[in-house]
Formats: C-alpha cells, structure tokens, sequence
C-alpha cells in the first residue's frame, strides 16, 4: 500500500508565490517512490495550477459545498472540482469544523457530494486539548467517523483516505507523540463499521506539527500512512523531505 502526503496550504499565499510553489514542488517530484502526493492550494489557484502538476503531484481541494449545483452564492461543487482535474477533497478539516460551524451532517453530505462525484476524500478527525484532557479522544475522534461514514458504501471505501489531526498538535509545534494508539483505535472501528480487510487498505495519515525532523518517526509508526502537511508544506524543501522520508519508511517497513 502506497502512502499519501497532502500539503495543505490553508488560507496561504498570493498567486505569484503559490505558482512558484507549486513549480518547486513538482520540480523536485520526478518520480513516483512510495508515496502519492497532494496538494491542497486557495482554491481561487486550483484551475490556474492545474497544467503546473505533472503525474506525480496531484491537485487537492480543500473543502467543497455540501449540496450540489444551484442557486448557492460563493460554494462550488464536487464535481466542478473534477472537471478541473482536482484528485481529492479535505472535508471536516477541524478549522472548518471549528470556524465554519462544519457540523458533522455537513460533513456526511461532503463526503456523499465528492464520492458521488468520483473523487477521493480525505476525511479530516480529531480531538481538541479539552477532550484530550478528559479522556474524551478516542470517543470523539471514533463517532466523527460513524457519522461521516454512515452513507458511504464499502465499495466507496477505497476512495477514502482518513487523516487523524489533533487539534492541539496544529501549528502548535506539538505532536501527539500516542498517534499510533489513535491510529489503531481508527483502524479498528473502521474494522467494526466495514470489515477486516477494508480497514487494512484504508490509508490513515497523520497532521499536526509534522515536519522534516520528526516525519520518518511518525511515517514509522505502524498504522500511519503518510500525513497531511500545514506549516511544512508552505516551503517546498521541508514538504519534499516530509515526502522523503514517507518514501524511507515505507523502504525500511518491506
Ligand atoms: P500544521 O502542519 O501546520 O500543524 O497543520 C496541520 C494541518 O492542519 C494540516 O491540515
């Protein structure tokens, strides 16, 4: 199984300096190694991007609207997304969820939106410090799943990525030093909602402070499949080091 690097830009860049991003990281991915890569510009960029990427570095969106076309000023659709070469959708990042007001019904209906329409999602979970504290995570983190999945179909599944994003791990230079005892709880509920062998294919990748000194720990890790990058991926270097070590670990674990 392949690992999958996103880098997210978030709320990041103006055009010239997302284009020369962009070349950067493209120029530095001339190969395919074990490691599918992503990344999620403004989505004012995503069009203008489109002909920078090369078969190695795929276009990600960094959310979509939870209905489909019509009358809805400022959304843009799923499948507009698609016609413009867009690979994969963020949905339920924990910023959206926070500051949007993402309830976890909006999120079921992103997740319905973007697989109806063919593309991959890349579902977004994770606790913040509160429930951490309380020993709520594992509780949070597992119903963000049942309900974000409650409408996708096994056959669905294998066009979904899940990304375990501590909230107290973003951008705080903090990593959850336990993810993989998160990522086997995912795991293992993903057994429970679908079946053995669904939650062996299903990529779960990690976010939160995850940067070129602490990547190949991480992507060590045993049910870690990679990451999704905030901070690091704003610098080609760092993401193509994060994308590095994915392809070491990988190397190391055969
Ligand atoms: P940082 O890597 O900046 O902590 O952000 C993680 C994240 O939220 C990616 O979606």
């Amino acid at each position: 199984m392949r690992n999958i690097v996103t880098g997210n830009w978030k709320c990041n860049k103006l055009w010239d300096e997302a284009d020369k991003l962009m070349v950067e990281v493209v120029e530095g991915m001339q190969s395919a190694g074990h490691t599918e890569v992503m990344v999620a510009p403004p989505s004012p960029y995503l069009a203008a991007l489109r002909p920078r990427c090369n078969e190695f570095v795929a276009l990600s969106s960094q959310q979509c609207s939870a209905s489909g076309e019509g009358a809805h000023t400022g959304e843009y659709t799923a499948s507009m997304l698609k016609s413009i070469g867009v690979k994969s959708v963020l949905i339920g990042h924990s910023e959206r969820r926070e500051s949007f007001g993402e309830t976890n019904a909006a999120v079921a209906a992103k997740m319905k939106q973007t697989l109806d329409a063919g593309l991959m999602a890349i579902l977004c979970c994770g606790e913040n410090l509160d429930e951490r504290d309380a020993g709520r995570h594992f509780e949070k983190v597992l119903a963000q799943l049942s309900h974000a999945l409650s409408d996708v179909s096994s056959e669905e599944m294998d066009r979904v990525v899940v990304a375990y994003e501590p909230i107290w791990a973003i951008g705080t230079g903090r990593t959850a030093s336990a993810e993989q005892e998160m990522h086997a709880a995912i795991r293992q509920h993903l057994t429970a909602l679908f079946n053995q062998s669904i939650a062996d294919s299903t990529r779960i990748l990690y976010g939160g402070s995850c940067k070129p000194s602490n990547a190949l720990e991480i992507f060590m890790q045993p049910d870690v499949n990679g990451g999704l990058i905030g901070g690091a991926a704003l610098n080609a270097t760092d993401f193509l080091a994060i994308v590095k070590a994915s392809n070491e670990a990988i190397s190391k674990a055969q």
